[in-house]
């Protein structure tokens, strides 16, 4: 019945012991349900999918459950059966991405003078916040100055750093971290039993991979391997390659080393055979800047990586030490540099693999 649900979705933990990670957001915040000291204004920062929207729905059914348990929502009263079936009066959401303007806001701040229908607060979820219009970011400011005794706001955004700052001084602030390859590879095998499907081991790496910290993109590359193999419910190595056109640890390292030895005609040649075997180069290149970057920080200190957190096993992440053993830091970080300038120009050229060829060219001249 539920099977056409996406998965992340159809996985959204609905209670804080459901969540993986951010301990350190799950804690605070179910202290302060606990002893009753709740904010009126919250603010979550944090990556894509790293768990935002999931936090400020189940604040908002915690805050107004009638049956609350060491800081959790039972998710079975009048009011938590409202809010998961999106019918609670007391709780609204809005996407400032697509209502930016000041009416918007303004309509939303106006429910405020009601006292809640049924619930002790009214709660009011402003996702990516930092989007809002000037003007309705103003209206949104005056109003959390003086919000009444009843009203909560949560906004989240993945980009505090465009908001004015006043709004983010009235905020009780939360900062959501990347998830390492080691909790996006735990959620992915909860689901995977779940659906009662098997599986090759390596996949889950792979996946975590790349997805780089966010556990709805781990979620939505699981979805597509899924509906591939809905019929003999396994799901290969093979097929998580082929189906994706996902980037494997290999085909980044073997191209990293033609670049470290200045061989640009045949880092050129892999690259045009990887296009011809359909790989997408947008995900290549985040996967080769997420690489490099391991590189420069292993570089920098050995202590900076480890196969947890980067997903990287400890044979991957030597071979890279010895990868780059040859090249100073400055010259790892221009590398660097130079992809992150070519993956910025992908979108615009009419043959995809030019800003890449390009950047080829200029880092194995500039070694030379
Ligand atoms: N901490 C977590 N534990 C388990 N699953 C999580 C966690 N965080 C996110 N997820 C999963 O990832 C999906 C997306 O999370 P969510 O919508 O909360 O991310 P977000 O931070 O709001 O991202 P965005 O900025 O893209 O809106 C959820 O539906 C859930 O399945
Ligand atoms: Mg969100
Ligand atoms: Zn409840």
């Amino acid at each position: 019945m539920d099977s056409n649900i996406v998965l992340y979705r159809k996985y959204r933990p609905k209670n804080f012991n459901e969540v993986i990670g951010q301990s350190h957001i799950v804690q605070t915040l179910q202290n302060s349900l606990k002893t009753n000291s709740i904010s009126h204004a919250y603010l979550f920062c944090g990556p894509r999918g790293s768990g935002k929207t999931t936090f400020a729905r189940i604040l908002a059914k915690a805050v107004n459950c009638q049956d609350l348990k060491s800081g959790e929502p039972c998710n079975k009263c009048d009011s938590c059966q409202e809010i998961m079936a999106s019918k609670s009066l007391d709780l609204m959401e809005i996407d400032a991405a697509s209502h930016t303007g000041v009416d918007d806001v303004r309509a939303l701040t106006d429910g405020l003078r009601f006292a809640p229908v049924k619930s002790k607060y009214k709660v009011f979820i402003i996702d990516e916040c930092h989007q809002l219009s000037k003007s309705a970011a103003n209206a949104l400011l005056k109003t959390l100055e003086e919000p009444p005794d009843h009203a909560i706001f949560i906004l989240a955004t993945t980009e505090a750093h465009k908001m004015i700052p006043t709004i983010i001084s009235r905020c009780q602030r939360f900062d959501f971290r990347r998830l390492h390859a080691k909790e996006l590879i735990k959620k992915l095998e909860i689901i995977l039993k779940k659906e009662g499907i098997k599986y090759e081991e390596t996949i889950l790496s792979l996946i975590a991979l790349n997805a780089r910290g966010s556990f709805r993109d781990a979620e939505s590359l699981l979805d597509k391997c899924i509906s591939f193999t809905s019929k003999d419910k396994f799901i290969s190595l093979k097929e998580v390659k082929e189906l994706l056109g996902i980037v494997e640890v290999g085909q980044i390292s073997e191209f990293i080393n033609l670049i470290v030895r200045q061989n640009a005609k045949d880092a050129v040649i892999k690259l045009n055979l990887l296009v011809e075997e359909g790989i997408d180069l947008q995900e290549f290149s985040k996967t080769l800047i997420f690489y490099l970057r391991q590189c420069l920080l292993l570089k920098i200190n050995k202590d900076l990586v480890n196969s947890e957190e980067s997903g990287f096993s400890d044979d991957e992440i030597k071979k890279m030490e010895e990868q780059i053993s040859s090249l100073r830091e400055g010259e790892l970080q221009k590398i660097l540099e130079l992809f992150i300038e070519a993956e910025n120009k992908l979108k615009y050229t009419t043959i995809p693999q030019l800003p890449l060829e390009l950047a080829i060219i200029d880092i194995t001249h500039k070694e030379s």
